[in-house]
């Protein structure tokens, strides 16, 4: 895997295409499956729907048949006509009937042939394979990051990516901060900082929800419910959360890392229900050019919280959350207008179908999203060994966390013991390759 066949940028050259190959109506509707059906699923559902194309859901796909019938509910629940609630005509955009409700592990292939842009929200260890299936079916693609959780799952996004392009089929990737207005300014003018140097990204908060095992679940349904603290579905924090920031870096650094290596561990997040991810990884990250990155990220309750990211170069510094940059005596040099913040979450939704609608070709999100969160295993496999890890070595390594079969008693890949507990890394004990 080459660096520069990462590189490729989020908005390409827009060649006009016949909308023939975009529609599969016969009107100009739009028609959207969503592919898991939980909060972010809802969310971007939304967001799509409130679009000022003309939009269609028609299809909806979940493991589970109790979290599709909540995101139904609440897609359902009002009329609305923008993000601040506006009424609107929200509910005419919504046409699933029960037979286009579908549910189970191969409930997205049905979904996805129904559509003609799939929003992929499940966790990210079913990412590849619905990516996949979306571009092999040639559907344009809304998808969340993490885009896998693993390095053959990295392997098979890239390989469905270069056939997205051949395909010409948008995709858009959920690091919305490309599409957010201050760090889309900030990038214009990375070049005040001069050369970047070093860099520093902080994912640092309380951490997120448990989802206790209930009685008459099988091991995979407890691990799908329970799935941030599952690594071949979640990646870890590392990746699940802080793939946001170790993404700015890379951006504006323009690559990714070559190496990697760190410390982790878990202090506080011990229990049963906790699985098998760390709450806290440190790594120090390498690029090609020698420039090192410095990423932390910690899931602690009561401890400081930053989620940040900041540039060093040799002329000042970039610093994200404050949207300024200063020279390197520290004055100011530019400070975005935080009153002209867009929500870009919308943003992306906004941009993608208007280039549909347009039979545009613009959006090649999944490389970067590939590359993005390459980084992040990259970081964790080193904060789980406690060894320095290449990046060719690590995406080359065919490591794949994946189960055998999908099915509801199919062998997880990871398994309690007698007590309830799970294996968790060791560092200077794990290893992988
Ligand atoms: N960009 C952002 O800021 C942002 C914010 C939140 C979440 N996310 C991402 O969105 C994704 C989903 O997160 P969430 O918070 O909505 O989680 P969630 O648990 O609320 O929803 C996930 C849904 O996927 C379903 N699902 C699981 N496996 C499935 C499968 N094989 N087929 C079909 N459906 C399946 C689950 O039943 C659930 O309804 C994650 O990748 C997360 O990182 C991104």
């Amino acid at each position: 895997m080459k660096q520069s066949s990462l590189l490729a940028g989020s908005i390409l050259a827009a060649p006009l295409i016949s909308s023939a190959n975009f529609f599969s109506g016969s009107d100009d509707t739009i028609k959207i499956a969503l592919i898991g059906c939980g909060g972010r699923g809802t969310g971007a559902a939304m967001q799509a729907l409130l679009t000022k194309q003309n939009i269609k859901l028609v299809a909806m796909a979940d493991a589970f048949r109790d979290n599709l019938d909540n995101c139904y509910k609440a897609l359902t629940a009002e009329d609305i006509s923008d993000t601040s609630g506006k009424p609107g005509n929200l509910k005419s955009r919504i046409d699933v009937p029960e037979e286009r409700k579908f549910t189970g592990f191969d409930a997205y292939q049905k979904a996805i042939a129904l559509a003609d842009v799939v929003i992929l929200t499940t966790p990210p260890g079913f990412r590849p394979i619905h990516f996949e299936e979306a571009i092999k079916q040639g559907k344009h693609v809304f998808m969340e990051k993490p885009v896998a959780t693993d390095p053959a799952g990295i392997q098979r996004v890239l390989a469905a990516a270069a056939i997205a392009k051949q395909k010409k089929l948008n995709v858009v990737v959920g690091l919305q901060r490309h599409y957010q207005n201050s760090y889309r300014e900030l990038f214009k003018r990375k070049d005040l900082i001069g050369e970047i140097t070093s860099s520093q990204a902080w994912w640092n908060n309380d951490g997120v929800w448990v989802r206790p095992r209930k009685p008459g679940q099988t091991e995979m349904e407890y691990q799908m419910r329970n799935w941030y603290y599952f690594v071949w579905l979640c990646g870890d924090h590392i990746l699940e959360q802080h793939i946001h920031n170790i993404d700015v870096i890379n951006w504006f650094k323009g690559g990714y890392p070559v190496k990697a290596q760190g410390m982790g561990g878990r202090q506080v997040r011990k229990g049963k229900e906790h699985g098998e991810i760390f709450d806290h990884h440190y790594v120090e990250f390498e690029y090609a050019d020698g420039s090192i990155f410095n990423s932390q990220c910690r899931h602690i309750p009561g401890t400081m919280s930053k989620v940040d990211e900041l540039l060093i170069g040799t002329k000042g510094k970039i610093y994200c959350g404050a949207a300024k940059i200063t020279d390197s005596k520290g004055n100011a040099i530019y400070q975005y207008d935080t009153k002209m913040e867009n929500n870009p979450y919308q943003t992306e939704h906004d941009e993608l179908f208007a280039a549909i609608a347009k039979g545009e070709y613009k959006f090649a999100d999944a490389d970067n999203g590939a590359g993005s969160s390459m980084t992040s295993i990259l970081g964790r496999l080193a904060t789980y060994t406690g060894q320095a890890v290449e990046w060719d070595k690590a995406i080359n390594s065919g490591l794949d966390l994946h189960p055998k079969a999908y099915d509801w008693n199919a062998v997880t890949p990871v398994v309690p013991n007698a007590d309830g507990f799970y294996p968790v890394a060791v560092p200077g004990v794990t290893k992988f390759f």
